[in-house]
């Protein structure tokens, strides 16, 4: 943007491990162009309670390996309402501040389009473990939560062969199955049940007692929380049907456990390019974006176009499991 000096960064929604690199690529970008850079607390709610603090390089020091995320995160119901985004665009303006970056998911990127529409240039980076956004292949964090989540099946593994039981995992996704479905791949999963693809309690009963009658020493399924089979109704089936499917079965759920990591190779790079492309967005003129990398390029994309979409796990590669779990 012409004339551009002062930019404000947040984060928002639920946490992801590699926000605090976001955090830090924006802040360096920024201050690299002589640009000014002032963090918001708590997300939107800090925009609305005028928390603002001016950054410099070292305030960002030593952030880059921590999980979760400095600047504090907070879901705000009031920033739905338009009285609540004025407020919150009074106290930018009041700072002069020219534009905003939001890290976060599908939820606070909705905030930032209902932000630029109303006039504040807003660019927002793409950083949610749930990985469902529109116009970007892999969110910041969704590759920690991934491993953590694999971690478990791992470790759940052994126990669940000295004991030829059957175990469910269950881990994050509320409306998306990608960490499931990629955690249960790496983990050689038997079943993988994801809100994007339905299955009964049933279906996960038939292939866990199919592996045992193959010669399996245990079974695993990795089940999305969001998925209609969830671990309640398959332990319920399992406590009718306990003899017929021949393994014990154990639930574990990971729970927030899975948002709680140090962030990956992986997530602190993405998070350093996206960031540093928000800042480069912005000193392009172009604002009212969601940067994202697509393909391994990054590429921006219209808020509008972003708001209202979600980006579904591609269930087609469930068939890869099933066959690899022969
Ligand atoms: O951030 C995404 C996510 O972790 C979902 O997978 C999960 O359903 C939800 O957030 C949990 O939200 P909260 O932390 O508010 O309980």
């Amino acid at each position: 943007m012409p004339g551009l000096k002062k930019i404000a960064v947040l984060t928002s929604g639920g946490d992801a491990p590699g926000m605090n690199a976001a955090v830090r690529a924006v802040t360096r970008g920024a201050l690299a162009r002589s640009w000014e850079v002032f963090a918001v607390r708590n997300g939107f709610a800090g925009l609305l309670g005028n928390e603002f603090a001016q950054l410099a390089a070292r305030d960002v020091g030593g952030i880059i390996q921590a999980g979760g995320t400095v600047l504090g995160s907070a879901r705000c119901p009031e920033f739905a309402e338009v009285g609540g985004r004025a407020a919150a665009m009074a106290n930018l303006r009041a700072r002069g501040i020219d534009a905003l970056v939001v890290i976060g998911g599908n939820g606070s990127q909705a905030g930032s389009a209902s932000l630029s529409r109303e006039g504040f240039a807003v660019v927002g980076v793409p950083s949610t473990i749930d990985n469902d956004l529109y116009g970007n292949d892999v969110s910041i964090g969704c590759d920690t939560a991934i491993n953590i989540t694999l971690e478990a099946i791992d470790r759940l593994r052994t126990t669940a062969s000295s004991h030829q039981r059957a175990f469910a995992v269950e881990t994050m996704g509320r409306n998306c199955g990608y960490i499931a479905l990629m955690a249960g791949i790496a983990g050689g999963a038997e079943v993988i049940a994801l809100p994007e693809h339905e299955l009964k309690p049933a279906d996960v009963a038939a292939r866990l007692s199919a592996a045992r009658e193959r010669g399996k020493t245990h079974a695993l399924a990795v089940i999305a929380e969001g998925a209609k089979c969830g671990v309640h109704e398959l332990m319920e089936y399992y406590g009718a049907h306990r003899r017929s499917i021949g393994f014990d079965l154990r639930v574990t759920r990971l729970g927030h456990v899975v948002r709680g990591g140090t962030p990956t190779a992986a997530d602190r790079v993405l998070a350093t390019r996206l960031g540093a492309a928000a800042v480069e967005t912005l000193a392009s003129g172009k604002h009212s974006v969601l940067v994202g990398m697509v393909k391994g390029e990054i590429v921006t994309t219209p808020l509008s176009e972003i708001d209202g979409r979600m980006r579904p796990a591609d269930a087609t590669l469930l068939e890869l499991a099933r066959v690899m779990a022969i």
